[in-house]
């Protein structure tokens, strides 16, 4: 806690909203990242540790715990409003360049169109403005990043790998801790996609 003019103001802390993917998924993306690694250029690369792989469904930056809740408690009702909600099948790309081979920032698995993930970003985004975020102005384009390009150049060719599919039955409200090695990312609140937990 900080006290600032009289005023009690609660630490914040960084969110963001993310689909984790059962075991038999993080092995697919596990399995991309050991092949990436072995490129000669892997080390212009940070790549994302194993425990880290998700696919963003709305960054919240730094906000209060009671916003937090907020976001948990409206997310939670609004998950009860989607209809056919269960295990997500999601069709995702090979390793690619993102967000294009022609600007990279990043290497990710792209997925392709799915109307439930879409439903679920749409929520995301609506209460992230219902507990007073301003609205992300960029559209939703779901991925996953296996690594972030460290100078934002692309390093020696991408060969054409296989997309694969991937199932998420949870969606997690994740606080992450920023550290020199890399974030750690710890559950502040679990959605389950089939029953709600
Ligand atoms: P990215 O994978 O495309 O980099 C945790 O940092 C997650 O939030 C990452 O998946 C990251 O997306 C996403 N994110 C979105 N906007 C961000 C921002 N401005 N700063 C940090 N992470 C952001």
């Amino acid at each position: 806690m900080r006290y600032t003019a009289g005023r009690m103001q609660s630490a914040t802390l960084r969110a963001f909203l993310a689909l984790d993917f059962d075991a038999e998924g993080q092995a697919t993306l596990a399995k991309y990242l050991c092949d990436l690694r072995a490129a000669p250029w892997a080390a212009q690369v940070r790549w994302v540790s194993m425990e880290n792989l998700h696919l963003t469904l709305r960054f919240l930056g730094d906000i209060t715990p009671a916003q937090a809740t907020q976001y948990a408690d409206a997310l939670r009702s609004g998950l009860s409003r989607i209809d056919n909600l269960g295990v997500l099948r999601l069709r995702v790309s090979g390793p690619r360049f993102f967000p294009s081979a022609a600007r990279p920032r990043a290497i990710a698995c792209l997925t392709d169109a799915h109307p439930t993930l879409d439903a679920l970003a749409a929520l995301a985004e609506s209460c992230a403005v219902g507990i007073g975020l301003p609205e992300d102005p960029r559209p939703f384009r779901g991925h996953i990043t296996l690594g972030r390009l460290r100078d934002g150049r692309a390093h020696g060719v991408l060969s054409e790998i296989p997309g694969a599919w991937l199932h998420s039955a949870t969606i997690t409200l994740y606080r992450s801790q920023l550290h020199p090695r890399g974030p750690t990312y710890s559950a502040l609140a679990k959605f389950s996609l089939g029953s709600q937990l």
